[in-house]
């Protein structure tokens, strides 16, 4: 019986993905591009129990005790195993033993994080060894489609439904440009509507075939940005594209509401800091939160705005990531 712990990241979509072909499957309508974080990672330690018996799923709280996780998550967990054990023929049941850096759900991206380190624990903890590109699809494979870019560091382009096979790739990595991401917690609690409801209402908005058509030329402007470093060209095209995620979310049937009156009050900050010279730029996955994108030389002035505005109960401070790594130390 061997044992493996994997730390694998978080990460924030630039471009999102919203709408699926495939929800089981994690297979989106269109393409993403996001880059992966260091500070928000998920911890997870599989045993592959070669005997047989039942998957076992524990949640690890930061002082070492285990509880039995949520039956949502347990369930994903199972499903996610068996597709494991489907795609990679693998047999045999998996002791899995998790825990995150940051809360889960509230559109800190857990699932991605938590997905990417269970498909890279359980294939290594079974003697396989793939590589980051068939990591990334069986990831994916999770149902969480969002996991597909965190198995690269840096910055990760994801194919959409033109090219529903293909893996995530790096595009750049951390080294090119380390950014921080410095995130206004508003609230901790896990979001009312999970990302999945959100992608299958996505297409009765009326809004969601115009977004199909800004997004080829808004993922080209934000690649050219990447090459280029350029903040000033990214930033706005972010925060576009943000806006656009939530407008098509709350112009869906039934709508779905995201927004707290805080990340409102958070974008005003944002706007505040740039008309005062400091460049940050906002950007808000499917909950309340803000990632807000800055150089590091800006990190603490902005910080301390983001601390200062009501509503924000905490600011993390996280940047550009290498990707997942193997652990020493195990969960249990
Ligand atoms: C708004 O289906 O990957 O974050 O399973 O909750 O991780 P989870 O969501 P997933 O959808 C992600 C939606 C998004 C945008 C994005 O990450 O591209």
């Amino acid at each position: 019986m061997s044992r493996v712990t994997v730390s694998a990241p978080a990460n924030i979509a630039l471009l999102k993905y919203w709408g699926s072909a495939c929800l089981d499957e994690g297979i989106p309508l269109n393409r993403s591009l996001s880059m992966t974080l260091e500070t928000c990672r998920s911890r997870t330690t599989s045993e592959h129990l070669e005997e047989g018996g039942e998957d076992e799923v524990w949640i690890a709280a930061s002082d070492g005790s285990l509880s039995p996780p949520p039956a949502g998550f347990r369930r994903r967990a199972e499903r996610h195993l068996d597709a494991l054990r489907r795609i990679t023929g693998l047999t045999g049941a998996f002791r899995i033993t998790t825990s995150n850096s940051f809360p889960a759900d509230a559109g800190l991206a857990s699932s991605a994080s938590g997905f990417a380190a269970l498909a890279i624990a359980v294939t290594r903890s079974a003697g396989l060894d793939p590589g980051p590109e068939e990591l990334s699809v069986l990831a994916r494979a999770s149902g969480s489609g969002s996991a597909a870019r965190s198995t690269f560091g840096g910055y990760v382009l994801w194919p959409g439904s033109d090219d529903p096979e293909s893996p995530a790739r790096q595009l750049a990595p951390a080294s090119h440009w380390p950014l921080v991401d410095l995130v206004a917690v508003v609230a901790e609690e896990a979001k009312s509507v999970s990302s999945r409801e959100g992608h299958e209402r996505a297409v009765t908005s009326p809004h969601f075939g115009t977004r199909q058509d800004l997004l080829p030329p808004r993922l080209d402007a934000m690649r050219e940005a990447i090459v280029a470093r350029d903040l000033d060209e990214l930033g706005p095209l972010v925060e576009e594209e943000a806006i656009e995620l939530h407008l098509v979310a709350m112009s869906s049937r039934p709508p779905v509401f995201y927004w707290r009156p805080e990340t409102l009050t958070v974008l005003e900050t944002v706007r505040e800091l740039r008309a005062a010279g400091l460049p940050a730029y906002a950007t808000i996955d499917a909950g309340p939160n803000v990632h807000v994108l800055c150089e590091p030389t800006h990190e603490d002035s902005i910080a301390a705005a983001l601390g200062a505005a009501p509503g924000v109960v905490e600011v993390i401070h996280d940047r550009t990531g290498e990707g997942p790594r193997l652990e020493e130390e195990h969960l249990r």
